[in-house]
Parts: structure tokens; C-alpha cells; sequence
């Protein structure tokens, strides 16, 4: 346990240099979706890997990833030691009482940053929870500091009114909630305008895409900030371009999308399930291109997992509801025997594995978008800030990453 660890602009820097220069050898690995390879030919270390692992057994896949990518790729051992991170939890995972029906890892978070805040001595007079939703932090901060006198006040900023509303019931004397786009407020004005003693706390709990930036570019100087980002793929597609530093990694929207998921290492179960996921996904996607040579993009993501626990016939007659201009009568017919011919299933597997090899990217991109981040923190303080930290294991969520500013 460290939760002192600083880091000066120019390590910050050295850092991102670090991870530019492991991940772009790689980067036509995770900067397209696998699909978008041309006729599906990889570059030769990524179909050399490809090859090795057609034949292997999941459970024996799953041990291959662990060791033999570690050899095959060469900067990995790199990577991994680049992508710790100083922990700053303290305990055990534990559920959340069922009455607080919030799942395990917004509960873990909620608590984790809780606790930095008393530990650290910076409970505010005044939280803005931006980007707050449902007020779930601001619910939890004032039970926290009932016994407090005078008790602190919150305001909740949202632009989703009907999230907003979830939190009609708190106390109306402690809360201001402010149904706004947070791109329009003037956060300083905001804060000018409660008359409270300061550091006040500023918080962006999984504030979307360039939300995380704003509050880090805007919050007002001598007040206390938390966040952890959310939804790369909600950046705008010049967020590199507005960066303190040149982003020299090609972040398109697949590498951001990848980043968002951030996964460590798949246990068996997951990677069965993300299997059963991609062979049922990729041959109706495919199928779309080759037989109805459709060029649009095709977005499977949201479905539900039921609609993948059931055979190959129901999930195509879902997924055709999302594509009316294709859905004819020989359709699910069509794409049922496409899907079977030994080539076209030599050809999914393969991608599957392509997708998997690409997973092992995910984490070090996420770091990589926080540092650029912490580095922007620590030009507009002008002074070293906390390292980026892990606020809960990354077995949780990979979406752990905590970069905080506590004006003492
Ligand atoms: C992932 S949720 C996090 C909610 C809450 N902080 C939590 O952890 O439970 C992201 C929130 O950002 C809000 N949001 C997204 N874009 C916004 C914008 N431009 N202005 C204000 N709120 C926004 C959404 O409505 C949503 O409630």
C-alpha cells in the first residue's frame, strides 16, 4: 500500500513516451476491428500467433495467452510492469447490502473513494458531484457525514433528468441539483456562487468521454479533484489533438472502444462466453458484407445475453430487426448455411482469436489515456501530482484507474 506516490510532469511525460513506444510496433493489431483487415490477412507475428493457437483446446488456450504471448510479443513483460499501478485500496471486496441496490463495483467505489477523502483529511463543506446520475456518491457522502456540524451540502450536475430524479428524495436544505449540459457551466462561476469555505471537493465518477477532460481542464484551482474516467469512445476525435503532448498512437474509435474495455486476463469462463458472443456475432456480420455486400458498420454490442444463449436461428432473427433493408425471406437461411461451411468457420475461429490477442492491448491503452490525462492535471497545478492510482483490483473492473488532487 502506497497512496503517496507523486509523479512530476517530466516523469509523466517519460511515461507516455514508454507506452508509445511498446504499443506502436502493435498498433495495426488494436487500431482496426478485425473484420476490417484486408481479405482478413493479419501482420506476420500477429497470423504466426494466429496459427499456433487454431488448434488448441480452450483450456489450453487459456494457458497459451498467459505464457506464450508473453514470449511472442516481445515488449510484453514491459507492458505488464508499465501498467502497475500503486493500490490504494485497502480491503477485501465485499457485496453491498441489498437495500443499497447498487452492484459490487459502484458500492467498492463509492467506499474506496470515501474512505481516500477521510483518510486524507479533505471532506469538503461542499461536494459537486458532476456528472452524478442518480446522486448514488451524494447519497452515500451525506450518510457518511450526518454527525457532521455544520453538515456539508452537495450540489448534483446531470444532464439525464430522469437519473436526476432518483435523487428528488435526499435532503432538499443539503442538495442543489443542476439538470444541465456540464459542457455549458462555468464551473468556476459555480463555485463562486456557493458562499461555503472551500476546498470544496469536485468529483467525476465515470464522467463520459470528455467530461473527465473538461473537469480537469476547469475545476476551480484550490479545491480538491477526483476522477475516474469513463467511455473513450465518447471523445471527440481530436481529443489527441487538444492534448499538452503530441499523441503519436493512432487512437481511433476501435483502439478507444478497446481501451473502454480494458480487460486484464480472461478466466475460462469469460472466455467461453465471449467465444459463444463472437460466433454467433461474426458470421452474421460477415455474412452482411460478403452476401449482402453491406458497407455500413455493424453494431452488435448491445445485445443481450439471452438473445446469445439461445440457438444461431433466434439470435439471427433478433439481429435482423436491427437491419430491416436486409431482412428477406431466405435470409436466416442463407446466413444458417454460410455459417456452416467449413471455410467460413476456419475464418470466424480465427477471428475469435484475433480478438482475443487484441484484448491483451486494452489495459495499457486505458493507462496510456489516463497519464495524458494526469499530465494535463499536472501542467495546470504546476506542481507533481498523485500518481495515478488503482482504487480496486482490476479483477472487478478494469475500469479502476483514480487521478486525484487534494489541495492541502
Ligand atoms: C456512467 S454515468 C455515471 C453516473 C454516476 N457518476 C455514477 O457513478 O453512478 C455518466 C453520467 O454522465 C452524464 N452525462 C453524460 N454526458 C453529460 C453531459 N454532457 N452533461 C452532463 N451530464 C452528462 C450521464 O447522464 C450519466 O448520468
Amino acid at each position: 500500500m502506497n497512496s503517496s506516490n507523486y509523479i512530476n510532469e517530466h516523469s509523466i511525460e517519460s511515461k507516455i513516451m514508454t507506452f508509445e513506444n511498446l504499443l506502436l510496433p502493435w498498433q495495426e493489431l488494436w487500431s482496426k476491428e478485425p473484420l476490417d483487415f484486408p481479405d482478413l490477412v493479419y501482420p506476420p507475428e500477429v497470423e504466426e500467433l494466429v496459427e499456433k493457437m487454431i488448434p488448441l483446446k480452450l483450456e489450453e488456450l487459456e494457458n497459451f495467452l498467459r505464457l506464450e504471448v508473453l514470449k511472442i510479443i516481445p515488449a510484453w513483460d514491459e507492458i505488464q510492469q508499465a501498467t502497475w499501478l500503486p493500490p490504494i485500496y485497502e480491503k477485501n471486496f465485499s457485496s453491498p447490502p441489498k437495500q443499497k441496490k447498487m452492484s459490487k463495483k459502484k458500492f467498492h467505489e463509492i467506499e474506496e473513494i470515501l474512505n481516500f477523502m477521510f483518510r486524507e483529511n479533505c471532506v469538503p463543506n461542499h461536494l459537486f458531484d458532476c456528472a452524478g446520475g442518480a446522486g448514488l456518491f451524494t447519497q452515500e457522502f451525506f450518510q457518511k457525514t450526518t454527525n457532521f456540524n455544520p453538515r456539508p451540502i452537495a450540489t448534483l450536475i446531470d444532464k439525464n433528468a430522469r437519473l436526476l430524479e432518483m435523487s428528488a428524495h435526499l435532503s432538499k436544505e443539503r442538495l442543489t441539483i443542476i439538470h444541465d449540459n456540464f459542457f455549458n457551466l462555468s464551473l468556476e462561476s459555480l463555485s463562486e456562487a456557493k458562499k461555503n469555505v472551500g476546498p470544496h471537493f469536485w468529483l467525476g465518477l465515470h464522467a463520459c468521454g470528455g467530461l473527465t477532460d473538461f473537469l480537469i481542464e476547469q475545476f476551480p484551482l484550490e479545491n480538491h479533484l477526483c476522477s475516474i474516467g469513463c467511455c473513450y469512445h465518447m471523445l471527440p476525435t481530436n481529443w489527441g489533438k487538444q492534448h499538452p503532448i503530441n499523441i503519436n498512437l493512432p487512437l481511433t474509435n476501435e483502439a478507444l472502444t478497446l481501451a473502454a474495455k480494458g480487460t486484464q486476463f480472461l478466466d475460462l469462463t469469460s472466455l467461453i462466453h465471449r467465444f459463444k458472443v463472437k460466433s454467433y456475432r461474426y458470421p452474421f456480420e460477415l455474412g452482411l458484407r460478403k452476401i449482402y455486400d453491406y458497407k455500413g458498420s455493424v453494431n452488435l454490442r448491445s445485445f443481450p445475453s439471452r438473445i446469445y444463449q439461445g440457438s444461431y436461428g433466434e439470435y439471427l432473427e433478433a439481429a435482423m430487426d436491427r437491419f430491416p433493408h436486409v431482412k428477406k425471406s431466405n435470409f436466416a437461411a442463407t446466413m444458417i448455411e454460410f455459417r456452416e461451411e467449413p471455410k467460413v468457420q476456419q475464418l470466424i475461429t480465427r477471428l475469435i482469436l484475433l480478438g482475443l490477442l487484441r484484448h491483451f492491448f486494452s489495459r495499457p491503452l486505458e493507462i496510456y489515456i489516463s497519464y495524458h490525462r494526469l499530465l494535463k492535471l499536472a501542467r495546470r497545478l504546476n506542481r507533481p501530482v498523485r500518481d495515478l492510482a488503482e482504487i480496486f483490483h482490476r479483477s472487478l473492473s478494469p475500469r479502476n484507474v483514480l487521478i486525484t488532487s487534494f489541495f492541502k
